[in-house]
């Protein structure tokens, strides 16, 4: 394949003729850039849609949840759900497809390419696994949402999140804006503590980014209308389209958060 060293010139900021030069005195970090140029490359995506993955390696934060709510919130928008264990076309409000019924017949790269050209966002629901499917599709996700939950071993969990997908060594390059969600708090005091010592940590990973990282923290507080709607297979935003009172509270909650993430996110 040639080399395209005008992209490359403009992308890195050097000339082509430092390019061409380094390719010979200094081969070993002119292959560097040639691999992180070409991923760049390969990510583009030739389509006005937006991607966005949800993720954590710790299970049970909030990611479905959040992709859900957030898919419902926006139009035009699809979830690609690459959890092959737990399949939610089924019970999510927004439409939803699960890999794992395409896994024999498409790459995650050719799903994600089919995707971003019908719709405007398309939301990664991943699962608490780096695996090559989530590798692959964080790729092509220039916004993450991130949950986390009360306790020191999310705290922990989130960390090794930044460290595995972002950290020095990761193949992905470029720029992401993320969203650190807090999740399920109940207690608002705990909730701020949480989030002094997470922003320490934070800035203690931030030398060890590979990609730049645009972060902004919010909250969603415990509901217990999220856990009943998600029982009988909807979402709470759906519960107050069918005029089941108890669930406005919540929905409004669910609402100002959808709000927060679309306004970092800048989709408006
Ligand atoms: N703010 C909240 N209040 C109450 N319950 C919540 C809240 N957010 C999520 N839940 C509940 O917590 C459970 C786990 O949430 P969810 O399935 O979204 O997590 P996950 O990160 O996708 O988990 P997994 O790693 O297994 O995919 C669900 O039963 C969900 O209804
Ligand atoms: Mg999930």
């Amino acid at each position: 394949m040639a080399i395209d060293y005008s992209g490359m010139a403009f992308f890195f900021n050097k000339s082509e003729r430092t390019l061409r030069r380094w390719e010979n005195e200094k081969s070993e970090i002119f292959n560097m850039m040639l691999e992180q140029y070409s991923a760049q490359e390969s990510k583009e995506l030739n389509s006005n849609s937006t991607v966005i993955a949800t993720v954590s390696l710790k299970g049970g934060v909030g990611k479905s949840t959040i992709s859900d709510a957030f898919g419902f919130y926006l139009d035009d928008s699809i979830i690609l759900n690459l959890d092959l264990a737990q399949p939610a076309s089924q019970v999510n409000a927004c439409p939803t497809i699960d890999y794992v019924e395409h896994i024999e017949n498409k790459t995650v790269e050719e799903i994600i390419r089919e995707l971003t050209q019908k719709y405007r966002y398309v939301i990664i629901d991943t699962p608490g696994d780096p695996t090559a499917e989530v590798l692959e599709a964080l790729k092509y996700a220039s916004k993450l949402i991130i949950p986390m939950t009360v306790g020191k071993r999310t705290r922990q969990a989130t960390e090794s999140t930044l460290h595995t997908f972002f950290g020095e060594g990761t193949a992905l390059t470029g720029a992401y804006d993320v969203f650190f969600l807090f999740n399920a708090y109940t207690d608002k005091k705990k909730r701020d503590e949480a989030a002094a010592l997470f922003k320490e940590a934070y800035e203690e990973f931030k030398p060890y980014a590979a990609v730049k990282l645009n972060p902004k923290l919010g909250a969603l507080d415990a509901s217990n209308a999220i856990s009943t709607a998600e029982e009988s297979g909807k979402s709470i935003f759906q519960m107050v389209q069918e005029n089941r009172t108890a669930y406005a509270t919540a929905a409004k909650k669910m609402t100002v958060l959808c709000n927060q993430i679309e306004e970092h996110f800048k989709l408006n």
